[in-house]
């Protein structure tokens, strides 16, 4: 019999009929005479009810079913008498594909997040994770859709890469060197002319550079891959490896590129609320009840626009007043987390655009103002996560940008083909960065930056 997946399933009303489901058992309970099984697959948060008369089966099958073993269960599709669920099974037949023992690690309800990292192989299989994956899905599918429908291209940049695109040096090293046996030069240098690419190179930390080639041929381009830093920052928003999407677009200045974000991120919001009713409300009820009225808020609302400058006003007045941060603010100061949330939380109430930092904790890329002092760089912060998107225009000078790069000590040398976009028609062009991760957590309500990718990275963590 073919197999019918389980939101399918729930949503038939051909009562009757004969179906074939597959997946796990969640829970089992029952009397002398009936035992009830929920039995999940994945296709959606809620379990289907499987009602097997005990004269109908032998003994030793009604055994092995316990809480993680995989069932195939035929049986007659009937409207459901118990309150909570429309349909169920009553099973004709039930093969124990695999059983599962006592030791199983999500055996029990109600683990904490930290036992379920530990476990993360397994933890896919509970009802918090099988939602929170089912919306990462989603929310790359409303990615993709919505830059195709306005004219993206798809672009892949490289992710063994021989420059720093942010120049914070936490970059990952890709060698094929012998680290036993490394030969050095005369003043202690390692060679690396005879290393698989002739040069030191690493894993990259954004694909913007090669993106800016992208957008200044194609118009319009993003980028939606794989991202490694090497930073040590255990935080519940840092991962060494996360998920990046990079739009860069030819001919936007600042505001266009802050329309963009902000229309973007309401169209991946909004498109959560629609595509994943079940298991947003199951994170609503289970994770976070005031999900569902964030989302909403979000998508219903302006994002706030201000200079970073105007920002550092806010939290002097705010500190004045007699609010206490753990980090100074002063102007010049790269805004913590809780600056951010400040803004966002408490004073506007709402998603804020900074706009216009000082060029000295801004990448070397980005517009310079006239004024000599800051950069047309621009970071969305969301309530719950801080810096959920940091992005700028671009500095479309040829000589602004060399003398920038010769300011910082960046060589020059290796940049040459990123120049070359300055010298060989150069035009105005912006873009952001989004973090893929980031935005689930927002979406989700979740916590901790680890319990939204499958296998997540961090310092001293590559279990799995
Ligand atoms: O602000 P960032 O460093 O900007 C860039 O990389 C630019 N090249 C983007 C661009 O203009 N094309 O990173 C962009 C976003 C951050 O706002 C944050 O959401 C996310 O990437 N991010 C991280 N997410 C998880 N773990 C980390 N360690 C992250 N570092 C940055
Ligand atoms: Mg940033």
């Amino acid at each position: 019999m073919i197999r019918t997946r389980i939101s399918d399933l729930l949503a038939r009303t051909d009562f009757g009929a004969e179906v074939c489901v597959k997946g796990w058992v969640r829970t089992k309970r029952g009397s002398k005479s009936v035992n009830f099984i929920a039995l999940n697959d994945g296709s959606t948060i809620k379990n289907v009810q499987i009602v097997a008369d005990v004269e109908k089966f032998d003994e030793e099958t009604l055994k092995q079913i316990t809480t993680g073993a995989c069932l195939c269960v035929e049986g007659t599709l009937v409207e459901s008498q118990g309150a909570g669920q429309s349909v169920e099974i009553q099973a004709t037949a039930i093969t124990v594909y695999g059983t599962c023992g006592a030791d199983y690690p999500m055996q029990k309800k109600g683990q904490t997040f930290e036992y379920m990292r530990q476990h993360a192989h397994m933890r896919l299989r509970t009802n918090t994770f099988g939602a929170v994956m089912r919306i990462r899905h989603n929310m790359a599918m409303a990615i993709h859709r919505y830059f195709h429908e306005h004219g993206f291209y798809y672009f892949n940049t490289p992710i063994i890469t021989a420059s720093d695109c942010e120049g914070a040096g936490q970059m990952f090293q890709v060698t094929t060197k012998n680290l036993y046996d490394l030969k050095k030069d005369e003043e202690g240098k390692i060679d690396y002319s005879d290393d698989f690419f002739g040069k030191t190179t690493s894993l990259t930390v954004s694909g913007q550079l090669e993106g800016e080639l992208g957008a200044t041929a194609l118009g319009a381009i993003y980028t939606f891959g794989p991202t490694f830093r090497a930073e040590n920052s255990n935080t519940p928003r840092h991962l060494a490896e996360f998920w990046m999407i990079e739009p860069e677009v030819a001919f936007y200045d600042i505001n266009d590129n802050m329309d963009l974000a902000e229309d973007f991120i309401k169209y991946c919001v909004r498109w959560a609320l629609d595509n994943c009713a079940d298991d947003l409300d199951f994170l609503n009820k289970m994770i976070d009840k005031t999900l569902l009225e964030r989302l909403h808020f979000v998508v219903e609302h302006d994002f706030v626009r201000l200079t970073y400058t105007e920002g550092i006003e806010i939290l002097e007045a705010a500190i004045k007043n007699g609010r206490k941060f753990e980090f100074p603010v002063y102007w010049g100061c790269d805004l913590a987390s809780e600056h951010e949330r400040y803004l966002v939380e408490e004073h506007f109430k709402r998603p804020v655009i900074l706009t216009d930092y000082p060029k000295e904790i801004k990448a070397f890329y980005m517009k310079q103002n006239a004024d000599g002092k800051t950069v047309r760089a621009m970071d969305v912060l969301f309530p719950q996560i801080g810096e959920i998107i940091g992005g700028s225009e671009r500095e479309e000078s040829y000589e602004k940008l060399t003398q920038r790069i010769e300011e910082l000590h960046i060589p020059m040398k290796d940049m040459w083909w990123y120049l070359d976009t300055r010298r060989f028609g150069t035009c105005p062009h912006s873009g952001f960065g989004l973090g893929f991760e980031r935005l689930i957590l927002f979406v989700t309500g979740m916590q901790n930056i680890r319990d939204v990718i499958p296998f997540p990275r961090t310092p001293k963590s590559a279990e799995f």
